[in-house]
């Protein structure tokens, strides 16, 4: 037996969707955002123009940054608590919504501790406020997935919190609101969006259901993301806003595996933006995975699909937006590399590359992190 969740209530889409904020009843609405984008961009005054305008029953808090951090949080929670809003709108990129979740989670439930939530058993649901999600950027599907990655500064590490509650009950993809990415954003996050549909897939625990999702996004963000990177059409975007959703869809049901473990140990330690590792590490990974039977006969299919070897698509894919070959090439030196070497490979033996379709031991993971550096061959 298993049970599937796809998303909350409703997932809205199409170009200027935003609008469906005008059906929402509230009595108090309470915005997440980071820093200036979506103000300068008008999304913000647009967010506020649905609602009603009303000063008083509309409250935006601000300031999320990059990777939410627990202070962040905090603060949030204690002018959400201030508020008492029955309504939370997050808006921007994977950082805020993600930081969002915690704040109407612990809004809800104050005797949670933000600092012990990765150890705490967490309520399946919340009843305290409708939780809309309005992405910015087309990668992390934070706006349909039951998950939310914070940075606990002071231990420097990311954690994933996992639960049915952090699933948002309204994912809006307006898909004028991405129309503003930049080149290498729309490249990255759209990699990012790729790589959770192709360990999707490929993941042991995948159903009917999650494959045809996870398929379909593969499928359909590569014949879109080169599109959506170059021309900055609506069209494209918003087929690639609706695909990283659904990859999304597939991860938060199926798990991701290896390609993220060893990208969160890299991104951790250098600061490298996530869509990028996930680029570089994940045809490596896939070439590693595909001496699994059924991992092989996955691509296969997907080969089948999209009329070339997937392997060498992505790799092609890759080239054509820009993405460097190895991590080594992405700007991290060797004096770096050989430093770190030990404390990369025990962190990429971490999180999702406990899920991956073949069980890693230290001594293949010692070999994957050079090879995904220095960008050699596979040959053990
Ligand atoms: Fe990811």
């Amino acid at each position: 037996m298993k049970a599937l969740r796809f998303n909350g209530d409703v997932l809205v889409t199409g170009a200027n969707s935003m609008e469906y904020l005008k059906k929402i009843k509230y009595n108090k609405a309470f915005i997440v955002t980071g820093g200036q984008s979506m103000f300068k961009s008008g999304v913000i005054n647009k967010v506020k123009e649905y609602l009603g305008n009303d000063e008083e029953r509309i409250f935006v808090y601000s300031g999320i940054g990059k990777n939410p951090t627990t202070e962040e949080v905090k603060k949030g929670i204690e002018s959400i608590k201030k508020f008492e809003p029955d309504l939370v709108v997050a808006v921007g990129g994977g950082s805020p919504i993600d930081a969002a979740k915690i704040i109407a989670l612990i809004y809800e439930y104050p005797e949670l501790n933000v600092e012990t939530l990765t150890k705490s058993i967490l309520p399946e649901k919340r009843y305290k406020t409708k939780f809309v999600a309005i992405p910015s950027t087309s990668g992390t599907a934070s706006e349909v997935t039951n998950v939310s990655v914070l940075t606990y500064e002071d231990i420097n590490l990311k954690l994933g919190i996992k639960s049915p509650s952090l699933r948002p009950d309204i994912a809006i993809l307006d898909g004028n609101i991405p129309m503003t990415l930049p080149y290498n954003i729309a490249a990255e996050t759209g990699m990012d969006a790729l790589t959770h549909a192709i360990e999707a897939y490929i993941n042991k625990t995948s159903d009917d259901f999650t494959e045809v999702l996870a398929k379909g996004a593969i499928e359909g963000l590569i014949e879109w993301l080169p599109i959506s990177c170059n021309n900055k059409d609506i069209e494209s975007r918003q087929k690639v806003h609706n695909y990283q959703s659904m990859a999304g869809m597939a991860f938060s049901n199926s798990g991701l595996g290896m390609v993220h473990g060893i990208s969160h140990a890299f991104g951790g330690k250098y600061n490298l933006a996530h869509g990028l590792t996930n680029a570089i590490i994940l045809p490596y990974a896939m070439k590693y995975n595909s001496r699994d039977k059924e991992v092989f006969k996955k691509f296969e299919k997907l080969s089948t699909a999209v009329g070339f070897n997937i392997i060498e698509k992505v790799e092609s894919l890759n080239k054509e937006l820009g993405i460097a070959g190895c991590i080594k090439d992405a700007g991290i030196s060797e004096e770096d590399f050989n430093r770190d070497y030990d404390l990369l490979v025990e962190n990429s033996m971490c999180g999702s590359t406990v899920a991956n379709p073949i069980k890693i031991d230290i001594e293949v993971m010692k070999k994957l992190v050079k090879t995904v550096y220095n960008g050699t061959e596979i040959d053990y």
